[in-house]
């Protein structure tokens, strides 16, 4: 049988990928090493290294398939990005060494596709992780003050929840206190497009 390699594409990539990048290059260090949490199809890692070119992009995903994808495009595309790390938000051990340093953290469109407890493990582990002003930016949908922002994002959310009662859009003001929780600092929050957010924090 002939092996057809998993190659992902999703089609939010390219909707968003610019919003984010402008975002990105507001805020990252010129050349910041960047550790990318659920990475899935890697075609953001790829495209913000092109993009970014004195950054350094390290992707990761728990999903086999996905660490496939992204191997897949890095060739494609020939690019520079690291090998994906297998890297599940929740674990205790992120299995990365000591010499291994990050000046910032990126995850999208992680929150809402996991439990609270996914989420819990990203802030702890980008507080042990980051130096003192390193960033975690995180982008996706995100309640505020309680209430959905769209009516589009009140039936995604209802149609997560049905997927997986333990998915679903948060509460932005829930993960900042989550953050605080974890010597992150809010640094700001930015309206993108179709109701999503970037939200910046900054270890203490
Ligand atoms: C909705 S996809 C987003 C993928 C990509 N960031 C994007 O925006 O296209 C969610 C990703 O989270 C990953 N994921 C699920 N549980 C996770 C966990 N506990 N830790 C890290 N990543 C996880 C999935 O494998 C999947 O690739």
């Amino acid at each position: 049988m002939e092996y057809v390699e998993t190659i992902y594409a999703h089609p939010s990539f390219n909707r968003n990928r610019d919003p984010i990048l402008e975002v990105l290059r507001d805020w990252l260090p010129p050349t910041a090493r960047v550790l990318e949490i659920a990475s899935g199809s890697g075609q953001h890692a790829i495209y913000f290294q092109a993009a970014l070119p004195a950054t350094k992009w390290q992707p990761s995903d728990p999903d086999p398939d996905c660490r496939e994808s992204i191997t897949a495009w890095a060739e494609r595309k020939k690019s520079t990005i690291s090998p994906p790390l297998s890297i599940d938000a929740e674990a205790e051990n992120w299995g990365i060494s000591g010499g291994e340093n990050f000046d910032a953290i990126v995850c999208i469109n992680m929150i809402h596709t996991t439990p609270r407890s996914s989420t819990d493990g990203l802030m702890k582990h980008a507080s042990e992780l980051l130096p003192k002003d390193g960033l975690l930016f995180l982008y996706g949908p995100f309640k505020r003050s309680g209430q959905h922002v769209s009516e589009s994002n009140r039936r995604f959310d209802e149609d997560l929840r049905r997927r997986n009662p333990e998915w679903g859009i948060a509460d932005v003001e829930i993960i900042i206190s989550g953050a605080e929780r974890e010597n992150l600092a809010l640094s700001e929050i930015i309206e993108m497009p179709q109701n999503n957010l970037s939200v910046i924090f900054k270890r203490k």
